[in-house]
């Protein structure tokens, strides 16, 4: 039998779920003046090696690279803020100016070692705005992801950080290399990105690094005026608003574009890949890739993520829609023709198999339907049908001509 290659899965049971987060996630963007865009899953490999970065594991480890028929180097995108960058600069948005939001969504590819929460390829919800500069609008992108996740019910904690700048961020940098290279017993990884890439070894899962980075010199306590000054209008923006968060100086984030602002939603729900939702602030990745200087901040969240999170609670989830059934085929016809009447309204699923009420209601149960409507000899020879709430237990014969009305109560 050919399978489904190792981390990559069917969504094949769960589609509803997967569409209503995508309709939450657009319907909370839309509201803050996000677009939909799309851009292509294959680009360049040299896209994400300039973006991203040559000393991130996604781009050191996690690409699914290849040369195309044309000797081309292409990739598989690890994620969606490179591929909308290009297409804005591309579109020559840098050079017209003013603000732009997009928000995007569809499958992004890293080879990593699969386990609960993490896949090959999976799929992210993400917005990213262009042109503004302001710290509110930051704020708003957290706000727009805590929206989100409040919306589908999903418990999460805030973390956020400042990286600084191109001014402030070297100096802290060098601090940190000069207190790393002076101390004993960080494990190989550590070692490697002391030159590569160090402010990852903030980040190290291992325990005891962490013992040993208890005393690492912090971003938060070398910040430049600017960026303190933002990072405290954005904490005092988010207070106003209600929102809870925790600032996390050793929140690095694993793509090197980011400036400023960076920020994680975590949820204990999903064992140890506990990250739902990352973005942050990225003032210089536009001219990186050949565009005139223009701010962005956005984030991406992982809908198979919220999918686990969400289906863990199945059995919480409210009734929905209306079960509809018939008890001999011969009513059927009618059963269709109603059908399709309170359709026009109403979630309906008909069932064309006749069989005992018992029977129909089970799969009405196990289907999580809210109303069960059936079909029998006495409802069909009255012109009734029979009504049951399965949330209330309320039942009774109901008239076809006063079913819309009982429907809509
Ligand atoms: P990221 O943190 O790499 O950020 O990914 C965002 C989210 O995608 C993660 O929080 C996680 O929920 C999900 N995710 C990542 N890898 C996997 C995986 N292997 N399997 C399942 N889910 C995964 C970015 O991708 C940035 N482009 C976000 C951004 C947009 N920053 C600014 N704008």
């Amino acid at each position: 039998m050919i399978t489904a290659l190792r981390g990559m899965k069917d969504i094949i049971d769960d589609g509803n779920l997967y569409k209503y987060i995508v309709q939450t996630c657009e319907s909370v963007a839309s509201n803050y003046g996000y677009k939909f865009i799309e851009t292509p899953k294959l680009e360049a490999t040299n896209l994400f090696r300039r973006s991203v970065g040559e000393s991130s594991d996604i781009v050191g480890k996690e690409m699914y690279q290849f040369s195309d028929k044309g000797g081309n180097d292409v990739c598989l995108r690890p994620e969606g803020t490179a591929g909308v960058v290009r297409a804005f600069i591309e579109a020559k948005f840098d050079r017209a100016g003013g603000v732009r939001r997009y928000f995007y969504h569809g499958s992004m590819f890293r080879y990593e070692r699969p386990q609960k929460g993490r896949l090959r390829e999976f799929h992210q919800f993400g917005i990213e705005c262009f042109g503004e500069k302001s710290v509110y609008e930051d704020a708003s992108v957290i706000l727009i992801g805590a929206e989100i996740l409040s919306r589908l019910g999903i418990k999460t904690k805030l973390k956020i950080n400042s990286l600084g700048d191109s001014e402030c961020m070297p100096k802290y940098k060098a601090k940190l290399v000069e207190f790393l290279q002076t101390t004993d017993g960080l494990c190989e990884d550590c070692k490697r990105r002391i030159s590569t890439n160090p402010i990852r070894v903030l980040d190290c899962k291992n325990e005891h690094c962490q013992l040993l980075l208890k005393n690492a010199p912090l971003i938060t306590n070398n910040l430049n005026e600017a960026c303190e000054h933002d990072f405290s209008t954005l904490q005092e923006i988010l207070k106003q608003n209600g929102l809870e968060f925790e600032v996390d100086a050793k929140l690095v984030r694993g793509l090197d574009y980011y400036s400023k602002t960076a920020f994680e939603f975590i949820s204990d729900e999903i064992g140890s890949q506990s990250a739902v939702l990352g973005g942050g602030r990225y003032d210089k990745l536009v001219e990186y890739l050949g565009g005139r200087p223009t701010f962005g901040v956005g984030f991406a969240l992982g809908i198979e993520r919220l999918m686990e999170i969400i289906s863990q609670r199945k059995s919480e989830e409210k009734r929905d829609g209306i079960y509809l059934c018939v008890l001999d085929e011969k009513y059927l016809d009618s059963a269709y023709l109603l059908s399709a009447k309170i359709r026009k309204n109403h979630l309906v699923e008909i069932n064309y198999e006749a069989k005992n009420l018992a029977k129909h209601l089970k799969t009405a149960d196990s289907q999580n339907r809210k109303i069960f409507l059936c079909i029998g000899e006495d409802e069909f020879k009255n012109g009734e049908i029979w009504y049951k709430n399965l949330e209330n237990k309320d039942e009774k014969k109901v008239k076809i001509e006063n079913l819309e009305g009982v429907l809509s109560e």
